[in-house]
């Protein structure tokens, strides 16, 4: 690939390399304004461009959002093979340029989905594609990389926990993906001084976004050092292991469960979740010992489950359905500290804390879970809103934490 790029004035900067260095098929660019992605994202689809006869699409949310993929590769293919470049069609003369090896891209709006319709793709870019609907890329798009194979990259800034994160999440289920996340610093073209600039003059939420690449706002977050690339990815706990289940329950806001296993260096390790709305507690026992049933044919011991001490009766339940279960030490703000704590980077530079990326509830509250707005310093209150699975986290970290001192101060 370099060599292709060797007559073009493009030397890819650390992110971009490491984008273009990877070998999948599908490739997510999480990152801030101005980071790169869309010359980054016009060169990786250059060599399918101009060698043969293939066809490609740069979709955007609005056809004017094209434009900058759809420039660079026009200019790069013209000026690196001397192709012969024809555009016709569209408001402007961008939307399709035909070489003259057959090749076809086309640039298209996903305005109106059924334009989306009707042909097999080799390529597809996806500009901002935190702003298209969920149904483009699912309904329409996805489906024209079947029969060719077809590759594709994604780029954008984020836009909240919105199904672009859950993408982004899931991504790093299987080899087909490799994501990428990265702020608007890291394009050395962008001076620190105008980074800091940005940060005086706009709202902490929205640098945080637009600048920092960041899902949700830094400020607010419960767990700001939560980190999706940092804290998740595909987990197996050393065999022999404890396990521990933290449950917060709940009918008509789910009940959660996650089973978190501790390694033999203490690290905490979030296996899996269970997350559901309108079961009572018998019948997610039975799903639970379920889950448990799997964990141990994995080899991993599963130890105590600790739960919201404020659902005694539930607790019961949970311990005559054969699912040993305590109430839940200490209060809100002392589990939080203990997950933050649990979060931080050991000695060894790795998290003492990540959730395997199947835990896609969990994933989403740690990173949505934010302190209510205009509370007071001393008196602020998480949101309960989206709090099921991050307090079963909770449940879970201070049962680990406290097991021994509970113990201790209330013999048996
Ligand atoms: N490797 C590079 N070498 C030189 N300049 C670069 C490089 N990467 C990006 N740039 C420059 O940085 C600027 C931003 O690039 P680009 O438009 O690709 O970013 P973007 O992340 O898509 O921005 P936006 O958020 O506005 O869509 C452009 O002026 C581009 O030429
Ligand atoms: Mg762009």
């Amino acid at each position: 690939m370099n060599d292709l790029w060797r007559n073009l004035p493009y030397t890819p900067h650390v992110g971009q390399a490491e984008i273009h260095a990877a070998d999948a098929r599908f490739k997510l660019a999480v990152a801030g304004a101005r980071f790169g992605k869309s010359l980054s994202g016009a060169r990786e689809m250059l060599r399918d461009t101009i060698c043969g006869n293939g066809r490609g699409w740069v979709v955007a949310p609005l056809y004017a959002l094209v434009r900058p993929e759809f420039s660079y590769l026009a200019h790069d293919a013209a000026a690196l093979a001397q192709l012969r470049t024809v555009r016709t069609g569209g408001r402007d003369g961008y939307s399709r340029l035909t070489t003259c090896c057959g090749g076809e891209i086309l640039g298209l709006s996903a305005h109106s989905p059924f334009s989306l319709l009707g042909e097999e793709l080799d390529w597809l870019i996806l500009c901002e594609a935190a702003h298209l609907e969920r149904e483009a890329w699912e309904r329409y798009l996805r489906p024209r990389l079947g029969t060719r194979l077809g590759r594709m990259v994604a780029s954008s800034t984020p836009r909240g926990g919105n199904w672009m994160h859950e993408l982004y999440v899931r991504a790093t289920d299987g080899r087909d993906w490799a994501r990428f996340h990265y702020a608007t610093w890291d394009n050395p073209g962008i001076t620190p001084q105008e980074i800091e600039a940005a940060r005086r003059a706009l709202p902490a939420d929205v640098f945080d976004e637009q600048y920092g690449g960041q899902f949700m706002p830094l400020s607010g977050r419960v767990f700001p050092e939560f980190c999706v690339a940092t804290h998740t990815g595909r987990l197996e706990a050393p065999p022999g292991c404890r396990v521990t289940r933290g449950i917060d329950f709940g009918f008509t806001n789910p009940m959660a469960v996650v089973w978190v296993a501790e390694d033999g260096d203490g690290r905490l390790l979030v296996l899996r979740e269970f997350y559901r709305a309108g079961m009572i507690v018998e019948q997610a026992a039975a799903e639970i010992a379920r889950i448990d049933e799997e964990l141990r044919a994995e080899g991993l011991v599963i130890g105590m489950g600790y739960a919201d001490p404020s659902g005694p009766a539930h607790i019961a339940t949970l311990c005559e359905n054969g699912l040993p279960t305590a109430r839940a030490a200490g209060g809100v703000a002392h589990g939080i500290d203990l997950v933050r704590a649990a979060l931080k980077t050991r000695p060894d530079g790795t998290p003492g804390l990540r959730i395997d990326s199947g835990c896609a509830n969990l994933i989403r509250e740690m990173e949505a879970y934010s302190w209510h707005e205009g509370d007071a310093e001393n008196e602020k209150q998480p949101d309960k809103r989206r709090d099921h699975a991050v307090d079963a986290l909770r449940y879970a970290v201070a049962g680990l934490r406290h097991g021994v001192r509970v113990r201790v101060s209330n013999p048996a």
